[in-house]
């Protein structure tokens, strides 16, 4: 799917409305670090990653018990962790919202991807990965680890072979995971097991290379 600069600037201003300064300036990052990558590694599929950019906190700061009724009508399944583990529930939320209210960007790239973007899934396809690196390494954010993982990415990322390039995302991916793994860790707080099935496919996937 192929989005004008008229649609996605339009997706931006209603997005804007649904959540905070703070949070409007990262959906932006997000979105500019996921345009980079998609011209290096799925240059067919810019303006899609893009909208999923956009949309990806779309439902981030709906009411908790809001959110939980939408998943529960919709018999998502959501887990005993899910609910006790921070920051995680509004990624199963946004692919009901984006059917509901966004439609014209309901494509199952962008709902795939938006839903995988907090803790992934063990079956990422590299759209999914983008996206769920890009949340972590976009410009605006200035913490250690992920500054690591951004030059671990970025750093002449253009002078490489494609296949590299995959690697490249692949291990960033990790990166980020462990990255978000520690400050869960170091703040005493649950990791949601989700998240170590992904980092495991993945590793298992880049066995495979
Ligand atoms: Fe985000």
């Amino acid at each position: 799917m192929n989005y004008t600069e008229n649609k996605l600037s339009d997706l931006r201003k209603r997005v804007s409305l649904r959540m905070s300064e703070k949070r409007f300036s990262h959906t932006l990052g997000v979105e500019r670090c996921a345009a980079l990558l998609g011209k290096l590694i799925l240059p067919d599929f810019v303006s899609e990653l893009q909208a999923a950019a956009i949309l990806h906190d779309v439902a981030k700061e709906m009411p908790l018990s809001e959110q939980i009724s939408l998943l529960k009508a919709e018999k998502f399944p959501l887990t005993d962790e899910d609910t006790v583990t921070v920051g995680v529930i509004h990624s199963f939320t946004a692919p009901i919202v984006i059917k509901r209210d966004f439609s014209d960007f309901a494509t199952q790239n962008i709902l795939s991807a938006t839903e995988k973007h907090t803790v992934g899934s063990s079956d990422m396809t590299l759209f999914d990965m983008i996206i769920f690196v890009s949340d972590y390494i976009e410009d605006t954010r200035v913490f250690e680890s992920c500054v690591r993982v951004r030059e671990a990415l970025l750093t002449d990322i253009e002078n490489d072979s494609y296949e590299k390039r995959i690697v490249r995302l692949k291990n960033a991916c990790i990166m980020a995971i462990d990255g978000a793994e520690n400050a869960l860790l170091r703040q005493g707080l649950p990791i949601n097991s989700r998240m170590n099935k992904t980092r495991n496919f993945l590793l298992k996937n880049n066995f495979q290379n």
